[in-house]
C-alpha cells in the first residue's frame, strides 16, 4: 500500500510548528519553526521547517483549528475580522508558500486537536481528556470522554467546555504581562517567581477571573504590590481554578485516567496535585499548541500513534557522544549536547541540553554566568528513573516525570543547591532505560561518580531558542567559550 503521510500544522498566531506522521501511525517528524528561524515563538512557518517537511512529500495537510470560526470569535471580542486568515486554504498558501501542494486539506476544532495530540499519544484506550489554555475558537476549557471503538478508531465525547471570555490561561498570562513579562511566552518565569513571594493578594487576583482579560490588566492594579507577591497570588488562584476543573472531570466519572492538555498543562506546581483526582496521569512533552500540529495530524489518521519519546525534531545525527560528555564534566564540570534529533516541546531533554555536575555549591553560578538569566531561577535535574525516590518526595500519581511536567521536593536540598528552588522544589526529568543517549550517559556517569544525576538546562543563546542545529552550536561555542559535544 502506497504510504500516505499526514502533515498536520500549528501555524498562524503563536509558535508555529509541524507534525508528519505516516499511515501507519509513526511519527516521522515533528519541529518548531522558531528552532529553524531563530525568532522564539515565530508565529509563521519559516524556509527552513517548509524544507525539512517537504521531503515527506505529504498527500494531506491538517490544520490545528477552524480559522471561519475563530475570526467570528475575534469579531466578536472587538479584534476585527483578519480578512487573510478567513479560510484554512488561505493560511495554508501563506505558511507554506506553495511549496508543499497538498491533495487534501483538513481542518479541526482547536481544543479537539489538543485533546487528539493527547490522548492519541497516551498509552490509555479509554480517558478523561481536560484541555485548559488561553483561547481556542471560541473554548477556553474543554472536558472529552476519548476511547477507541472496536476497529480501533479514537472517538472523542465533549462532556463540558467553557466559552470565551472566562479563561484560565488569559487570566496567567495577563498577570504575566502585569509583571513586565510577554504573555504567551514567559509564563514560566511567573511560575518559577511565585516560590519567592507571599500570596498576600488572592482575593484581589481572583476577582480578576469574571473579567474579560484579553486586554490584559490595568497596569495600576496592585500597584504597589511586588511582583513575587504577586505571582504567588496567581498562583493560588490558577491553582484552585484548575482542581475546580479537575473535580468536575472526575465526576463524569468516564475513566480514572487523565490525559491533560493546553499551554496551562505546562504548569509543573500545579500538576503535582493532578493525582488528588485521577489515577493515571498523562501529560504530553508539548501539550500547547505546537503540540496542536500532532494533534490535528492524529485526527486526520484517526488511530492511535505510535509514541516512544520526545526526540523528533531536526537530526544532527550522529553517536550520542557519551564519553567525551563525561571527560568535559569531569574536567570542566559544564558540558553542552547537541546530538542526534531534537526535542519536541518547550523543554531540552538532553538532545540540546546543557549538562552540569549537580554536586556542589558553585555550579549554580557557573551555570547561570553562562546562561545569563534571573538569579531566583532554579535549574532542573536529570536522573535515571530508578533512582528518583531516593532523592526527592514524588506526588501522589506520579511514579515517573519524563518530560518535566511536575515538581518534587528534593530530600537533600544542602547537597545540590543548584538543582533545588527557593520553596524546596525541582522541576524532575526521570529517564529510564529507553535506550536513549541521555540513559547511556546518566548511566555511566553514576558508575563513575556514584550520582544519578545532573542538572540540566536547554542549550540557546540567550535570547534565541533552543539550539537546533551544528551551527547552532558552534555558535554557542564561540559565544561562551563551553564545547558543545556532537
Ligand atoms: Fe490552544
Amino acid at each position: 500500500m502506497k504510504l500516505q503521510n499526514i502533515l498536520g500544522i500549528s501555524a498562524g498566531y503563536h509558535d508555529a510548528a509541524a507534525t508528519v506522521i505516516n499511515n501507519r501511525g509513526d511519527i516521522l517528524f515533528a519541529g518548531h519553526s522558531e528552532r529553524y528561524s531563530k525568532q522564539k515563538n515565530d508565529e509563521n512557518f519559516c524556509r527552513g521547517l517548509v524544507d525539512e517537511v517537504a521531503e515527506y512529500g505529504p498527500e494531506t495537510v491538517a490544520y490545528y483549528e477552524r480559522p471561519w470560526v475563530k475570526q467570528t470569535r475575534q469579531w466578536y471580542a472587538g479584534q476585527g475580522i483578519d480578512w487573510d486568515k478567513l479560510t484554512t486554504k488561505q493560511i495554508l498558501r501563506k505558511q507554506l508558500g506553495g511549496q508543499i501542494e497538498p491533495e487534501r486539506v483538513l481542518s479541526f476544532n482547536h481544543h479537539l486537536s489538543h485533546a487528539a495530540a493527547g490522548f492519541q499519544t497516551s498509552p490509555y484506550t479509554r480517558a478523561t481528556v481536560v484541555v485548559i489554555d488561553a483561547i481556542g475558537e471560541w473554548d477556553t476549557i474543554s472536558i472529552w470522554g476519548a476511547e477507541y471503538d472496536l476497529k480501533g478508531a479514537a472517538k472523542y465525547t465533549r462532556l463540558w467546555r467553557q466559552r470565551y471570555p472566562h479563561s484560565i490561561g488569559l487570566f496567567y498570562s495577563a498577570i504575566t504581562g502585569r509583571i513586565g513579562l510577554r504573555p504567551l511566552d514567559e509564563e514560566y518565569i511567573t511560575m518559577g517567581m511565585a516560590a519567592w513571594g507571599q500570596p498576600d493578594y488572592t482575593n484581589e487576583i481572583s476577582r480578576l477571573m469574571t473579567d474579560n482579560l484579553h486586554i490584559g490588566i490595568d497596569p495600576g492594579f496592585l500597584y504597589d504590590a511586588k511582583d513575587a507577591d504577586i505571582a504567588a497570588s496567581a498562583q493560588v488562584v490558577v491553582e484552585h481554578e484548575i482542581y475546580k476543573v479537575m473535580r468536575r472531570a472526575r465526576d463524569f466519572g468516564w475513566s480514572r485516567n487523565l490525559v491533560y492538555m493546553g499551554g496551562v498543562a505546562l504548569n509543573c506546581l500545579a500538576n503535582r496535585n493532578l493525582g488528588d483526582y485521577f489515577e493515571n496521569i498523562w501529560i504530553m512533552p508539548c501539550p500547547g499548541d505546537a503540540g496542536s500540529s500532532l494533534g490535528a495530524a492524529a485526527l486526520a489518521y484517526g488511530r492511535r500513534i505510535k509514541w516512544n519519546n520526545a526526540y523528533l525534531g531536526h537530526d544532527i545525527g550522529g553517536e550520542y557522544p557519551v564519553d567525551t560528555i563525561i571527560d568535559h564534566l569531569l574536567r570542566d564540570k559544564i558540558v553542552g549536547v547537541a546530538s542526534g534529533r531534537a526535542e519536541f516541546g518547550p523543554r531540552a531533554l538532553g538532545n540540546r541540553s546543557l549538562l552540569a555536575d549537580p554536586r556542589g555549591t558553585d555550579i549554580k553560578d557557573q551555570v547561570n554566568a553562562i546562561k545569563r538569566r534571573q538569579q531566583f531561577r532554579p535549574f532542573a535535574p536529570v536522573i535515571l528513573e530508578e533512582h528518583v525516590d531516593e532523592y526527592f518526595d514524588m506526588p501522589r500519581g506520579w511514579s515517573d516525570s519524563r518530560y518535566m511536567q511536575i515538581v518534587g521536593v528534593c530530600r537533600d536540598p544542602d547537597l545540590y543547591p543548584a538543582i533545588v528552588h527557593v520553596d524546596g522544589t525541582s522541576r524532575i526529568q526521570t529517564v529510564p532505560p529507553d535506550g536513549s543517549g541521555i540513559r547511556s550517559l546518566l548511566e555511566k556517569w553514576y558508575a563513575l561518580t556514584g550520582c544519578p544525576m545532573l542538572l540540566n538546562t536547554s542549550l540557546n543563546i540567550r535570547g534565541e531558542p533552543m539550539v537546533n542545529d551544528r551551527a547552532d552550536a558552534d555558535r554557542f561555542e564561540q559565544l561562551y567559550g563551553v564545547r558543545v559535544c556532537s
